[in-house]
């Protein structure tokens, strides 16, 4: 993996996170780091002369760092809904000797600070979170606010330029560079008739009278996803007393179906998106409130923060990306702390797309592996943990 960042003030060593990803080609920053690296500096050189101090800077989905690390003479918030982009940028600054004092990390559903001097924006490739982040940026931006953003030039549309005409003020963007391009903003009075979206969305559950709750930045934010479908029909038994968790558990929709079926077992939804997990935790507050005391929600990178042999069974619809990379090495790390978290018997059962071959990698993890459903597109599979 490439390490070195050379950016236009110095260089860094930066890395993805976690470490040790199998994907070498994988870098922890693109050209859109670059670009936005390049004006802020030049911001923030024209705003120090101006006003004789530093800027306050807002990072907006700085994915390991990259923004942070390389503007770190400024204070700083940052803003990520992925808990693995907040631990990635302190270990980033830290391998840099940079401090953390200058910096604050906030969750996406945190109130945004207010009147950032400068806001660097990496654009989400998802347009709901992209609508939600220029609605909160909307209420503590002014007019005096620089406002920068980029992205490939390919996610630059005519429709996201309007985001940003609509929510904020008008923006121009740049030539392509790098095949990224660079989207200058200024604040101003939100055009008439420029309603507001409502966050979070909600759905109603085919076949059910639940309605689920989809924070802007969640998987299957408007309709159930088609793996989710499939292990509903095949959810297991739990027995009373068990502990069961949802791994990656999105909008809570594994474990709503459950709660459903059987009483008396405690659930633990985790996932490493703020936003998922507060989606998870409303779907089941609005859904089952009586529910809600035997269940517990967190945000965790895979299930670091759970003990050895504490769980009865794992449900799970794996990730396979992560941020635009497409990649196993987290459904791999997800099995691997399943197997370390279940107790002896404890089952893990996933869904999960039948070209992905995860019946070979539960097969060498665990030493078994049933099939127990198969559709033309999913395999929901199960592995009990036996030594
Ligand atoms: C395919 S979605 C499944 C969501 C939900 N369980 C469902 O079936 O609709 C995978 C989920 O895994 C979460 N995820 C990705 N990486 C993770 C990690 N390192 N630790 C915990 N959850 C993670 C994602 O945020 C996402 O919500």
């Amino acid at each position: 993996m490439n390490t070195t960042f050379v950016h236009s003030q110095g260089s860094l060593q930066l890395h993805r996170w976690p470490l040790n990803q199998p994907n070498n080609s994988l870098q922890a920053w693109d050209a859109a780091d670059e670009l936005l690296i390049l004006h802020a500096q030049e911001a923030i050189s024209q705003f120090t002369l101006q006003h004789q101090r530093q800027p306050t800077l807002l990072l907006i989905n700085d994915s390991f760092g990259a923004l942070s690390s390389a503007l770190s003479g400024c204070t700083q918030f940052q803003i990520n809904d992925s808990v693995l982009a907040a631990k990635g940028t302190l270990y980033n600054r830290q391998q840099n000797n940079i401090a953390d004092s200058g910096l604050q990390q906030l969750s996406s559903l945190a109130p945004y600070p207010a009147q950032p001097d400068i806001v660097l924006l990496k654009l989400p490739n998802n347009h709901s979170y992209l609508q939600y982040i220029l609605q909160q940026l909307a209420r503590v931006v002014t007019p005096q606010s620089i406002i920068l953003a980029s992205a490939k030039a390919k996610d630059i549309s005519r429709n996201v330029l309007a985001m940003f005409d609509n929510t904020l003020g008008p923006a121009t963007a740049s030539l392509t560079v790098k095949k990224c391009r660079l989207i200058e903003c200024s604040f101003s009075a939100p055009l008439p008739g420029a309603a507001a979206v409502e966050f979070p969305l909600a759905w109603p559950l085919e076949q059910t009278e639940f309605t689920v709750i989809n924070h802007a930045n969640v998987f299957s934010r408007e309709k159930l996803d088609q793996g989710a479908r499939f292990f509903l029909q095949h959810l297991p038994e739990i027995k009373s007393a068990q502990r069961v968790i949802d791994l990656g558990c999105g909008n809570g929709v594994l474990g709503l179906a459950l709660l459903t079926q059987h009483n008396d077992f405690q659930l633990l939804c985790c996932d490493e998106s703020y936003m998922a997990a507060d989606s998870a935790q409303q779907t089941i507050a609005n859904n089952l409130p009586d529910k809600l005391a035997q269940c517990e929600f967190i945000v965790d990178d895979c299930l670091s923060q759970q003990a050895d042999k504490s769980a009865d069974v794992v449900l799970c619809n794996p990730p396979f990306h992560q941020q635009h990379a497409v990649t196993g090495h987290i459904a791999n790390q997800m099995f691997t702390d399943a197997k370390r978290v279940l107790k002896q018997g404890g089952r893990l059962r996933i869904v999960a797309n039948r070209h992905l071959g995860y019946a070979d990698v539960l097969k060498r993890l665990f030493g078994n592996c049933h099939q127990l459903a198969a559709d033309p597109k999913f395999v929901i599979l199960e592995a009990i943990k036996r030594s």
